[in-house]
């Protein structure tokens, strides 16, 4: 048998694992500093590990109630309801089931370029097509706008706005992500992913969407109106320090919530991963250290580092180096694997993600060292 012609289809390469490199170049794992993957340099919310711990004695049940728990603790949080929050395996899952419940075959979708590139996959395992716009870089830094989507738009089905934006750390405003969905057909789904919200200091798009009256800190204070056209990415994976649980979700507008129970594939989240979530999501400590130490660590990477670098909101820095696979290959030798953007189409551009302070100050040492050669 043959199997269905994925000739279009691109291969998703995350970036490199320190073991991996160690072995490589046959040097220890512990000489090396990950800053190449936006995870969270201080480790898993501490609550979620123990949560983890204690979870190790049900896992061989299903994850019912406590998927049920998590999604309540989140539509609380977020003051919709329980069927506004589709939990998912990573906010790449949650991606997945808006493409389920949006796209029939042929239905193109609009992403960013650069860009995640799991939007565009998403799409084309879904039989649909993908289309790009821009974000181009000018005098200011990268111009992600609503004209730049909206000059690129051709009434696509899906556009994938990121806010705050990987790789070059620009945000949406909420006016811009309203002026997009206002300026698209009826039938267009914005997506907002939020993947790197926390770290923006700039209220979620949450608040754009139908809502319950009145619980929540974050989206009830809002003037805009609500919207069925919106849906937003949340993640686990940054924040919460917990990439490895792989726990994300989308919060959709309320008018067509039940999908839900149609897309998901059953138990879409572990209870593993419920739990964790659940717990991390009650250690506001760990979220504020790892927020306080990105702010530290963005300032530093703009003051210090020898090169051109963008206005983040995420918790990483964009930099234009020159030449981003020789700046790479010479950090790693050094000990600190960077992202080296020519994947996204920035060959001139590194991403360098926050680490603790001690491991942000030494890649800016090293990154400098290998400008100067
Ligand atoms: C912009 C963006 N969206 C979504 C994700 C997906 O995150 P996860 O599947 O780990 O929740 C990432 C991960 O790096 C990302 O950079």
């Amino acid at each position: 048998m043959e199997l269905r012609d994925l000739s279009d289809h691109v291969e998703y390469r995350a970036g490199r694992g320190i073991e991996e490199v160690a072995r490589e170049l046959g040097r220890d794992p512990s000489e090396f500093v990950k800053l190449s993957s936006n995870e969270n340099p201080h480790g898993p919310s501490p609550k979620a590990a123990v949560a983890i711990r204690e979870a190790a004695t049900e896992v061989h049940r299903y994850p019912k109630a406590v998927h049920a728990d998590l999604t309540a603790a989140l539509a609380g949080k977020w003051g919709v309801t329980d069927e506004q929050v589709w939990l998912a395996n990573g906010g790449d899952g949650a991606l997945d089931y808006l493409a389920r419940a949006t796209l029939d075959p042929d239905d193109e979708v609009l992403v960013p370029s650069p860009g995640f590139t799991y939007y565009g996959m998403s799409a084309r395992f879904h039989h649909g097509g993908v289309s790009e716009y821009a974000i181009e870089e000018g005098p200011e830094g990268f111009e992600m706008t609503p004209e730049a989507v909206l000059d690129a738009y051709d009434g696509e089905r899906v556009v994938y706005l990121t806010s705050p934006h990987n790789p070059t750390g620009a945000r949406f405003t909420l006016d811009e992500v309203e002026a997009v969905a206002d300026e698209t057909d009826e039938d267009t789904l914005v997506v907002v992913d939020e993947a790197y919200g926390e770290f923006a200091d700039a209220p979620s798009a949450v608040s754009l969407l139908d809502e319950r009256d009145g619980t929540d800190e974050q989206s009830s204070s809002s003037n805009h109106a609500s919207r069925d056209d919106v849906a937003v990415l949340r993640t686990f994976s940054k924040a919460y320090g917990l990439a490895g649980t792989r726990l994300g979700y989308a919060v959709v507008p309320e008018s067509w919530a039940d999908a839900y129970a149609r897309v998901q594939t059953p138990f879409a989240a572990s209870v593993v991963a419920c739990k964790a979530g659940l717990a991390a999501l009650d250690d506001d400590e760990h979220v504020e250290k790892t927020t306080e130490s990105v702010e530290w660590g963005r300032e530093h990477l703009h003051e210090e580092l020898d090169a051109r670098t963008y206005e983040s909101h995420g918790n990483f820095v964009l930099a234009d180096v020159g030449d981003a696979a020789s700046v790479t290959e010479a950090t790693k030798r050094e000990g600190v694997l960077v992202r080296d953007c020519t994947s996204f189409g920035l060959p001139e551009h590194v991403r360098v993600t926050v680490g603790t302070r001690e491991e942000t100050e030494h890649a800016v040492e090293v990154l400098n060292e290998v400008l100067a050669e």
